[in-house]
């Protein structure tokens, strides 16, 4: 697997050993750094070979990696893909190769659901309702609002984007009046929200909706350099509840965190499990969110583990 980094070696691996072959998005995000722990030790403590595969933020790689896997004839495959789209080709030789494959974190866009054995990951079209209802509540239905989207073409961009917008439309006094992709990483969120700083104003701008903490980071970042107080001036709400945003709001910088459990290990191999032992299991499986605002962080964040 070239480009492929991190990988658990294969001759440790005796005759029972089961290999699993991870593919990853990369490590755009605290959130992403968590989920790969939380996989990696769950496959450890489980006692499986997993091979594991970098997609460094790029579809492409993510394929070559999955096609290699299919040569490879790994037990199962785990993947957590970018983008939805593309993938129709890849888990056909998969399904025709008689290899499972869980899909976790981000859906997929395929015809036939039956090309992959099970889904688990968050509900990120909740969790853009989540978000947009804390807005309602906390500007009182009136707002112009900044939006920091994810990787475009990924599940949790679409969902995130779509969902936050169906509620905001409900209420005239709230108005995105801009939306643009920082890709989930923190140097892009203070870039594009510099942009729109200098573009819109900051008078102009009331709240930062981030699809992810590391973007709302990163825009805070740009709006102390303002020479403005985040959360104060401008209040923020973002995606995922990692530590860093506990940080955050204890310091008074994020006003609120809707949480994307990134802890999708044990449940992943728990499906698993079944599915290799022949078990029917439920094609979609969630794991449940919470929102924490920043009046009760400094308690909140004692129990956060990433
Ligand atoms: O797919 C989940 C998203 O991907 C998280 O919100 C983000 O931080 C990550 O990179």
């Amino acid at each position: 697997l070239s480009g492929c980094g991190g990988g658990s070696d294969d001759s440790s691996a005796d005759s029972d050993t089961l290999t699993i072959g991870f593919i990853q998005t990369g490590a755009e995000s605290d959130w992403r750094k968590a989920h790969t722990v939380s996989v990696k030790e769950e496959a450890e403590k489980r006692g499986y070979n997993l091979k594991f595969a970098d997609g460094q933020g790029k579809p492409e790689n993510q394929i070559k990696a999955f096609s290699s896997f299919v040569v490879q004839r790994v037990d199962a495959i785990i993947l957590a893909p970018i983008v939805e789209t593309g993938w129709e080709t890849a888990l056909r030789k998969a399904k025709a190769a008689g290899i499972p494959v869980l899909i976790l974190d981000r859906t997929v866009d395929v015809s036939d659901d039956s090309l992959f054995a099970t889904y688990v990951g968050a509900d990120t079209y909740q969790e853009g309702i989540q978000a947009a209802e804390w807005v309602v509540k906390e500007t009182g239905g009136k707002a112009n609002i900044v939006e920091l989207q994810g990787t475009p073409g990924s599940s949790p961009a679409i969902n995130r984007l779509k969902s936050f917008k169906s509620v905001i439309d409900q209420h005239p006094g709230l108005k995105i009046i801009d939306s643009q992709s920082g890709d989930f990483r923190r140097a892009n969120g203070k870039q594009v929200m510099e942009a729109m700083l200098k573009k819109h104003g900051p008078e102009n701008i009331d709240l930062v909706y981030a699809h992810n903490d590391d973007m709302a980071l990163g825009a805070i970042q740009a709006i102390e350099e303002a020479g403005l107080k985040p959360a104060v001036y401008i209040k923020l709400i973002s995606i995922d509840a990692v530590r860093a945003a506990f940080e955050a709001m204890v310091d008074g910088k994020l006003n609120c965190v809707v949480e994307c459990n990134p802890l999708q290990g044990p449940l992943a191999f728990d499906l698993l499990e079944k599915i290799l032992a022949g078990e029917t299991v439920a094609k979609d499986n969630r794991v449940k969110d919470e929102v924490f605002e920043m009046a009760h962080a400094a308690e909140d964040i004692k129990t956060r583990a990433y």
